[in-house]
């Protein structure tokens, strides 16, 4: 089979890897990829927002199957435009896609089927959204309505931060058309689980969860990242709390898209916090995370493809979908300045021993050299019996990975860790 995945992060590396443990799998493609990918699919210069040139790649090569994997390009219909020219993808469509595309579409939605969440307000005019700052309660958190880099969400602690957000978002158009409307919501508390779910709109198979660490640096200081790592499975999550996130979140989300005539086919991504009045969504995304990926599909025994398959064809309870026991960690190294700005093309180099659990995100190859060319560059990842044991081994493989200018949290693990001795 050839594969097609539409990306470029380590996300997409941990699912080209996962795919390719399917023995049918001839050629993986990756549009675009990355440098540090080179070993493990083609590389193909086509963008990820660039349907038109995916669909005539997909089409020109005989793909037989395509898996989107970032947002920009599932929100776009990506997967609309592939699977009218008869192309099997992983994804959504345009039409759920806007789960993820649409925080006020997100918001409104969980209101309407009562699934929990934080209280909001919703806002088209600057000074509106003001005024209603004058009185709301403190801190309060500010999330731009579209797409913004993962850096749409302000979490006030004063009125004047509230009010400034409201001004750069609403009036000088930081993220652009993604301000237009804007969501102001309750500042909620608790430990954060992020749960990626699979669904092909009938069945629901929620996978091992996880736990990122946004901040850039030690002890959740400094600017909100992409993810400056992450563990799985998460402590917090337990078996009471997943089957409460199932009855009152999974199942009534999918259900509540089949009833807007908006069927989610994908991989279902779940930003949740366990506050004191139980598991809210703090966000949903319609895609895989990343880095959650990077340590969720390690853990995955069952083969990544056929799961897939299923989900496409609408039989995902068909089919089994099973993790190994045991947890796994991942510490992404960056570009010291991000998530602001940092310096590119810096070589990269590895010990063979820890080359295959290093998915790379940022890099590119200057004549024959990988190097770095992002501000997350790559995530090392590592599985043991138990999360303190992932966690050392991770680590010690940091330390056989560099390039100049790397930075990395040291504490990644950490909080999860403290959930063992919380709950003693
Ligand atoms: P998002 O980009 O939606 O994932 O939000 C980024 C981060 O902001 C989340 O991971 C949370 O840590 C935090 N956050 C978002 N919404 C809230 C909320 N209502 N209360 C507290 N923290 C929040
Ligand atoms: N790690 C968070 C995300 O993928 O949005």
């Amino acid at each position: 089979m050839k594969i097609m995945v539409v990306g470029g992060g380590g996300r997409e590396h941990a699912i080209i890897r996962s795919l390719a443990k399917n023995k049918t799998v001839e050629t993986i493609y990756a549009l675009p990829g990355n440098g540090g990918m080179k070993d493990d699919a083609v590389l193909v210069p086509i963008g990820a927002t660039e349907i038109d040139k995916i669909v005539a790649f997909a089409v020109e090569n005989g793909i037989d199957y395509a898996v989107v994997a970032p947002d920009d390009p599932l929100v776009l219909g990506a997967v609309d435009a592939l699977s009218e020219k008869g192309i099997p993808c992983f994804g959504p469509n345009k039409a759920a896609a806007i789960i993820e595309g649409s925080k006020v579409f997100s918001k409104n939605l969980m209101k309407k089927y009562g699934i929990p969440t934080a209280t909001y307000e919703v806002f088209d005019d600057p000074a509106k959204a003001l005024q209603y700052l004058k009185t709301a309660e403190i801190p309060i958190v500010v999330k731009a309505d579209g797409l913004a880099l993962g850096k749409g969400v302000i979490i006030a602690t004063t009125r004047e931060e509230a009010m400034d957000a409201v001004r750069s978002i609403m009036e000088d158009k930081v993220f652009g058309k993604s301000g237009n409307q804007i969501v102001v919501e309750e500042f909620l508390t608790g430990p954060e689980v992020s749960v990626l779910a699979f669904t092909d709109g009938k069945t629901m198979v929620p996978m091992v969860s996880s736990m990122d660490h946004k901040r850039a640096h030690d002890n959740d200081e400094g600017l909100n990242t992409g993810g400056m790592g992450t563990v799985a499975p998460n402590p917090y999550y337990t078996e009471a709390v997943a089957k409460e996130c199932m009855e009152t979140i999974f199942l009534p989300t999918m259900a509540a898209m089949n009833a807007e005539g908006r069927t989610f086919k994908g991989c279902l991504y779940f930003g949740l916090m366990l506050t004191p009045k139980g598991p809210k969504v703090i966000e949903y995304n319609c895609r895989f995370g990343d880095p959650e990926t990077q340590v969720v599909l390690p853990l995955l025994e069952s083969d990544l493809l056929t799961v897939m398959q299923a989900v496409t064809e609408e039989r995902l309870d068909e089919v089994e979908v099973k993790f190994a026991k045991g947890s796994a960690c991942c510490v992404v190294m960056a570009s010291e300045g991000y998530p602001q700005k940092y310096e590119k093309g810096f070589p990269i180099t590895m010990s063979e021993a820890a080359r295959p659990h290093v998915f790379v995100a940022g890099a590119a190859i200057k004549e024959g050299q990988v190097v770095t060319n992002g501000g997350r560059v790559l995530g090392v990842t590592a599985m043991a019996k138990t999360l303190t044991d992932a966690i050392a081994l991770a680590y010690s493989r940091v330390d056989e990975v560099h390039f100049d200018n790397a930075f990395y949290r040291h504490d990644i693990g950490k909080r999860a860790l403290a959930a063992y001795t919380e709950e003693k």
